[in-house]
């Protein structure tokens, strides 16, 4: 588990970028609640900072590539092929209002389980 700071720090519509296992995770607060993704758009593997929420889509700054941000799942992919999702974890809000990331391997939804990557 990872903590990325209390929620009303992360007010509805906007993100939190944190350091955890196998590089940085975005957090996105969503009208359903908290949604975290590794950042590493499955277009190239670069940052996703300053990418733009709609409802539960999160479009990619770079190529304009967009993903659920629930699920990882590419749903628009602006004519590019053999995209990866995005890799997801469990994310909750503790009783003490802090946002945590559960990024143990049995919770991360794509190929990156497989590459012992934890730094
Ligand atoms: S790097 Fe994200 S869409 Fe190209």
């Amino acid at each position: 588990m990872i903590e990325a700071g209390s929620s009303t720090d992360i007010p509805e519509g906007s993100y939190r970028i944190i350091e955890g296992p196998g590089g940085p995770w975005i957090v996105v607060h969503t009208e359903g609640g908290f949604h975290a993704v590794r950042d590493r758009c499955g277009h190239f593997p670069q940052s996703m900072d300053g990418g733009r929420l709609n409802g539960y889509r999160w479009r990619c700054p770079h190529h304009g590539v967009t993903y659920d941000i629930r699920t990882g799942e590419v749903v628009d992919d602006v004519g590019f092929v053999d995209l990866d999702p995005l890799t997801t974890a469990a994310c909750e809000v503790r009783e003490d209002g802090m946002v945590v990331i559960d990024t143990d391997t049995d919770t991360i939804s794509d190929a990156d389980t497989d590459n012992g990557d934890t730094d």
